[in-house]
């Protein structure tokens, strides 16, 4: 729009919608889920599959395109943190760029852990300036937070996420039977991503995981009980991501945990997972808010035993003052300026701090170590 003789004025505004679908079996043939995104009468599909999925779930995933007479091109990735970089983003491209797809109604498709969907969105966000993708998560990870919002990436230059962008799938669709075949180690760290959700905004879902999640992480979610926290564990991530889809408000409290733990994760030898490293900083993050009086001694109580009811075993050796405190100033330029830090003030609710000094980190830590070792001993009614 001409607004005077020297401007023009360009305002428009893109809405964003998908749906979130609970479809067991997906993969099973007559599971028609898949054939409502996108043509499928002589369509194709180009699939993105995990390589442990790939070796476990592979036939089905196979023989469902072969079904449904669909031509896919089933290429298969390795999922890992240290796969999540430019190479593959590139080998994806290539894979893509021989197999013709229509530019709308034949979106590509990935089925795999958070890894494999992050990067299958970026490669759809970029190839052709954007292309549908419809993400299948298959790890508790993708499952309750990695693929439910639209943030697409890979890492670069030695940085977690460095690359990305904002990509909304066409729909993302969850089948928990995926994580029947999930390793152990695996499934706790998804379980570290639902503790955090529930700490800082869902006393509910606390509360449910005090109760259940233990026998959650038992049959890797596949009850009743199960069902009730991953429900309630999606149901809070989306609240929480919808109206910030954006990330417009930088004061998140889904960044709970996400303060510390960046160089942790991405810096330490011991190469912690995400949800590990997340854990440690939910912990540092719990006693801070303690030592300040922000928190109830007995609400930082509860979020220890939840920890270890659910033998997360954080090691809290591995934290390392110097790499956390680096995190913090790198998350300062990513959140514009500010820390904002979000820690609990009570079970299910957080406020955000801009004035942390080193020394309040150099002091939290040992104090960590002292709130693990107390729940280590054993308590007189346990011996
Ligand atoms: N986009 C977001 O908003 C968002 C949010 C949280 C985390 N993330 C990203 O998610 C990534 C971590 O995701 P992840 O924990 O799923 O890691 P991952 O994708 O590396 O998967 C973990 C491991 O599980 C294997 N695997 C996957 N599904 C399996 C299955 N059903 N059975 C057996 N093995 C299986 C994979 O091969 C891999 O070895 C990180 O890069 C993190 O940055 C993104």
């Amino acid at each position: 729009m001409n607004v005077g003789n020297d401007r023009w004025q360009v305002r428009t505004q893109r809405p964003i919608g998908y749906d979130v679908i609970k479809t067991p079996d997906l993969f099973d043939a007559d599971n028609g889920t898949l054939l409502r995104f996108g043509r499928h009468a002589g369509g194709r599909r180009f699939v993105v599959v995990d390589g442990n999925v790939a070796r476990l779930h592979g036939a089905a995933i196979r023989g469902w395109f072969a079904h449904n007479g669909i031509d896919a091109r089933v290429v298969v990735f390795p999922g890992g943190e240290e796969h999540k970089n430019i190479e593959i983003y590139q080998d994806i491209l290539r894979e893509l760029d021989v197999f013709p797809i229509h530019r709308r109604d034949e979106p590509i498709i990935a089925i795999g852990g958070g890894v494999l969907t992050d990067v299958v969105a970026f490669v759809a966000a970029t190839y052709r300036r954007g292309i549908p993708h419809v993400k299948v998560p298959t790890t508790l990870m993708g499952y309750i937070d990695a693929a439910l919002g639209i943030k697409a990436g890979i890492n670069f230059n030695g940085n977690k996420n460095r690359l990305g962008s904002f990509e909304p799938p066409a729909a993302v669709l969850l089948d928990k039977r995926f994580l029947t075949t999930l390793p152990a180690r695996h499934l706790r760290n998804g379980v570290c991503e639902i503790v955090k959700l529930a700490v800082v905004c869902d006393a509910h879902l606390f509360a449910l995981l005090e109760r259940d999640g233990a026998h959650g992480i038992a049959t890797a979610f596949q009850d009743a009980r199960g069902d009730a926290i991953l429900d309630a564990a999606i149901g809070g991530m989306l609240a929480e991501l919808e109206p910030n889809l954006h990330e417009d408000e930088l004061a998140r409290k889904v960044d709970f945990g996400h303060s510390f733990s960046y160089g942790l994760e991405t810096r330490h030898e011991q190469h912690l997972l995400h949800g590990e490293a997340v854990l440690l900083d939910v912990l540092v993050s719990t006693v801070l808010a303690k030592r300040r009086g922000l928190l109830a001694d007995a609400d930082a109580e509860r979020v220890f035993a939840l920890v270890e009811r659910l033998g997360l075993a954080p090691d809290p050796g591995l934290l390392d003052a110097d790499l956390m405190w680096q995190s913090l100033r790198d998350r300062i330029e990513h959140r514009n300026g500010r820390q904002r830090v979000p820690v609990p003030s009570a079970i299910g609710e957080c406020v955000f701090l801009d004035d942390i000094r080193p020394r309040e980190l150099d002091a939290a830590i040992p104090a960590l170590h002292a709130h693990l070792k107390a729940h280590d001993e054993p308590t007189l009614e346990r011996r």
